[in-house]
């Protein structure tokens, strides 16, 4: 939630920032903000999207600067409550990604020692509570008053006339990326990548004190030496690149993230924990969460590996028995859920692996060892190209644990992801696109496909969309059939076969129209469902990644059709680092 950047060179700050605030822009988008150095400290924010108003911007000078992108949670969004914040004086200049969570108890202190605020939000107390220990020296201001501080921050900090930066990082993500004579500070290292490929992540507790020339890291007042690491992205990955959406684009480049994340393969310390587990217990929220619950249907079949999944959220406070190695999967790393979950099982002694596309993020420091999606940069809000990547990396461990039966399938699914995305979908769009609410019904592992496509269609189009277990929606949602409520059915053959289709039928019966996606010449169930839409006759691994890309277009064209904001929903954010 919330993005920050900061820059520090010889170069005009401004441009550069605004441009690493849009490449932010999926962590909140709500309003965002500049301050730089300039003759003084220059702010510049605003409420909104960052291409309306950017223009406002250009006046502010100077080669040292900080920006912020915002997702709201201390505050409405307006343009008061957008970051960065001031001290009374208007000298010291903070953005913050983040919560603090003792902040009104600090408000309360600062305003009856004459501290005036003009947001409502958290932030606001670091600004005022570094002018009070502020007597020249920016980094000591800073660390005097980090103590003060609960909750979690990853904060960049400027005063006039002095080109300096000081950054600090607890239970939020910060990156330096280090260039010729500049340095720059982001939440994630996608803004970076215009500029330099060597990177230094923050550790919990750092701060670091950055001029033009140098960077000293802290950690507990001592010096200390962070590896420098090179990004395994490229800047091309991070741009449109002709696509009406970054959603749109992601969907297409599933075919080879999916294979670079099998190529990629499981490196030999991930494989003994994996070959040593007698359970595997999962940890995830929302689409990795669907990745998790189909990885159990698929593990649980094939290798006869015990296998429970768990919301992040839930986990933490109602954490179950645990036994065996514990599996956090996470797009960004950051999710903070994900990351309490994970802590949770390192502290009850659990072998812990992470499962994420974000090198440097936290859940790879947390965990004992990492898979490394090669997923490239997700930009579009909702999870696409993660989500099968995800899969692709628990597949590879059901491949593992059944000494490579599924090699074939894996190493050419990636040609059947590239089938369906040619898929016409303009008639089920039509349809979808009318609804006021959308059924998406499977069995086994098609659950969790629909619960996922559910969630695509909802989170894009606003549509209310339901994912169910097919055998379920007689249980009760059946009195919402109507013939205005489409159900999408995936029905693929099987031992589910017969009754997925028997299903299907007394949905007919109560008049819901069904869109059923089936196996490529199923004339049978073309021929009693109102929509068929075919998926390649594979194996059963690549049916659900095919069947799953299809519920993406699916969500992606009806929101289109709508004309929604579909790389950018209401609401949402990417990167989810607050409970
Ligand atoms: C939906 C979506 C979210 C994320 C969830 C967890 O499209 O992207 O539901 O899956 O917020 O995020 P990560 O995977 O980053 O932990």
């Amino acid at each position: 939630m919330c993005g920050i950047v900061g820059y520090i060179g010889r170069r005009d700050a401004t441009p550069i920032l605004i441009q690493g605030l849009k490449r932010l822009e999926y962590r909140g988008y709500d309003s965002f903000g500049l301050a730089t150095v300039g003759s003084a400290v220059e702010v510049y924010k605003k409420a909104g999207r960052i291409s309306d108003s950017e223009a406002g911007a250009s006046g502010l000078a100077g080669s040292t600067g900080i920006g912020h992108t915002r997702w709201a949670t201390h505050g409405e969004p307006n343009d008061v409550n957008a970051h960065p914040h001031i001290d009374c004086t208007g000298r010291i200049a903070v953005v913050h990604n983040g919560i603090i969570e003792n902040y009104s108890d600090l408000k309360r202190q600062l305003t009856e020692r004459g501290h005036t605020f003009l947001s409502e939000t958290d932030t606001e107390v670091i600004a005022h509570l570094i002018e009070e220990h502020y007597d020249g020296d920016l980094l000591a201001a800073v660390n005097a008053i980090l103590p003060l501080l609960e909750g979690s921050y990853a904060i960049l900090a400027i005063t006039e006339n002095t080109q300096r930066i000081v950054a600090a990082r607890d239970a939020s993500p910060l990156v330096l990326g280090v260039g010729d004579a500049e340095v720059f500070a982001a939440s994630d290292m996608t803004p970076l990548l215009e500029y330099t490929e060597r990177v230094i992540f923050l550790e919990d507790g750092d701060v670091a004190d950055i001029t033009p020339d140098r960077y000293t890291i802290y950690h507990d007042g001592r010096v200390v030496e962070r590896p420098i690491e090179l990004i395994n992205w490229c800047v091309e990955d991070a741009r449109k690149g002709g696509f009406a959406h970054y959603m749109l684009k992601e969907i297409y480049e599933q075919p080879q993230s999916f294979y670079e994340t099998i190529r990629a393969g499981i490196d030999d310390h991930v494989r003994q924990m994996i070959m040593e587990a007698d359970e595997i217990t999962l940890v995830a929220c929302g689409t990795s969460y669907h990745t998790t619950l189909a990885f159990k249907y698929l593990a649980e079949s094939f290798c006869n590996l015990p296998v429970r999944v768990e919301v992040g959220s839930e986990f933490k406070y109602f954490t179950p028995p645990l036994r065996g190695l514990v599996i956090a999967v996470s797009q960004s790393g950051e999710t903070a859920d994900t990351i309490a979950a994970l802590k949770m099982a390192k502290a009850r002694n659990c072998p812990t692996l992470a499962i994420t596309n974000m090198q440097g993020s936290t859940v790879t420091r947390v965990a004992d060892e990492t898979i490394l999606m090669r997923a490239g940069p997700e930009i579009g809000v909702a999870a696409t190209k993660s989500y099968t990547a995800q899969l692709a990396a628990l597949m590879q461990i059901i491949n593992l644990r059944c000494d490579g039966a599924f090699d074939d399938a894996l190493s050419h699914a990636h040609i059947a992801i590239g089938d369906v995305l040619l898929q016409e979908l303009h008639e089920a769009v039509d349809l979808c696109a009318k609804a006021e609410h959308v059924f998406f019904v499977g069995r086994g592992p098609f659950y969790p496909v629909s619960m996922e496509g559910a969630l695509k269609m909802k989170e894009i189009s606003y549509i209310h969309a339901e994912g169910y277990a097919a055998g379920e929606l007689k249980h009760g949602p059946f009195a919402l059939l109507t013939p205005e409520t489409p159900v999408v059915a995936v029905c693929t053959p099987g031992p589910t076969y017969g009754v997925m289709a028997s299903n299907i039928k007394e949905m007919k019966a109560r008049k819901a129209p069904v869109i059923a996606l089936g196996v490529a010449g199923d004339t049978e169930l073309a021929g009693f469902v109102d929509i068929f839409i075919p998926i390649p006759n594979t194996h059963l691994l690549v049916q659900v990644l095919t069947a799953s890309v299809v519920l993406q277009l699916l969500a992606y064209h009806t929101a289109c059709a709508l004309q929604r904001d579909v790389d950018k929903p209401r609401n949402l954010a990417k990167s989810v680092t607050v409970e």
